[in-house]
């Protein structure tokens, strides 16, 4: 995926009010499609958000991640409260959320220092397209130049190697010791 880095990124202060999104990049990929990459989203894209997280024919996202009950049961209000930043890819021609990635502080048991989690899915028929690499790269390149000097961490369910794939292309490392504990998880660190 190309992507063209829209210069009024630097004066951005996350996270943006609630259902407020600023497009931060154009990008090109699948051939010659055309997708937005937007920090914050508009309620019409949360609703998909969570329409996705309801959709039980997703076994992937129903397997590997909480998300039913995050964005389908819970409030996105609720989430966003949480000093949540999120960054959409919406597919310019149908305006489809074809992903999202999205950051947080949260500690890491045990761990000193300031912990954020990364989180990240794609959604059909943008699933298992070669986007989630690139995407999730300058994503993470924009929050950490506003949250400088923080670690990272990832819950990645055992055998879910896509996720691993992405996870370790952005840098993150197995740790033994926060991996396979009681939840059957495995931890990777930044
Ligand atoms: C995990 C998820 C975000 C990956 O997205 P995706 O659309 O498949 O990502 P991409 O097509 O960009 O592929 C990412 C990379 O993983 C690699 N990959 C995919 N499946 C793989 C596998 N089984 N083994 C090894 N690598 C794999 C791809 O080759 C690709 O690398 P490349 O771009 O160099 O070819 C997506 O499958 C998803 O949303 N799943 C449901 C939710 C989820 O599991 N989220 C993560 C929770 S931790």
């Amino acid at each position: 995926m190309e992507i063209s880095e829209n210069p009024e990124v630097a004066e951005i202060s996350l996270p943006l009010p609630i259902y407020t999104s600023k497009v931060i990049a154009a990008a090109t990929a699948m051939g010659d499609e055309e997708f937005e990459i937007v920090v914050g989203l508009e309620k019409s894209s949360v609703e998909e958000l969570k329409k996705h997280a309801l959709d039980e024919n997703d076994q992937e996202l129903q397997k590997n991640t909480t998300d039913k009950k995050r964005f389908g049961e819970n409030s996105y209000e609720g989430w966003y409260g949480k000093n949540r930043t999120i960054f959409g890819l919406i597919h310019k021609k149908t305006g489809a959320l074809a992903a999202a990635v999205w950051f947080g502080p949260e500690p890491l048991a045990e761990k000193l220092g300031e912990w954020h989690t990364i989180a990240y899915r794609s959604y059909k028929p943008f699933r298992g397209k070669g986007l989630m690499k690139n995407f999730t790269k300058f994503a993470m390149r924009i929050y950490s130049a506003k949250h400088p000097g923080v670690r990272y961490w990832a819950r990645i369910v055992p055998g879910n190697e896509a996720s691993k794939a992405i996870a370790s292309f952005l840098g993150f490392a197995v740790t033994e010791n926060h991996s396979n504990d009681s939840n059957g998880f495995i931890i990777m660190t930044k």
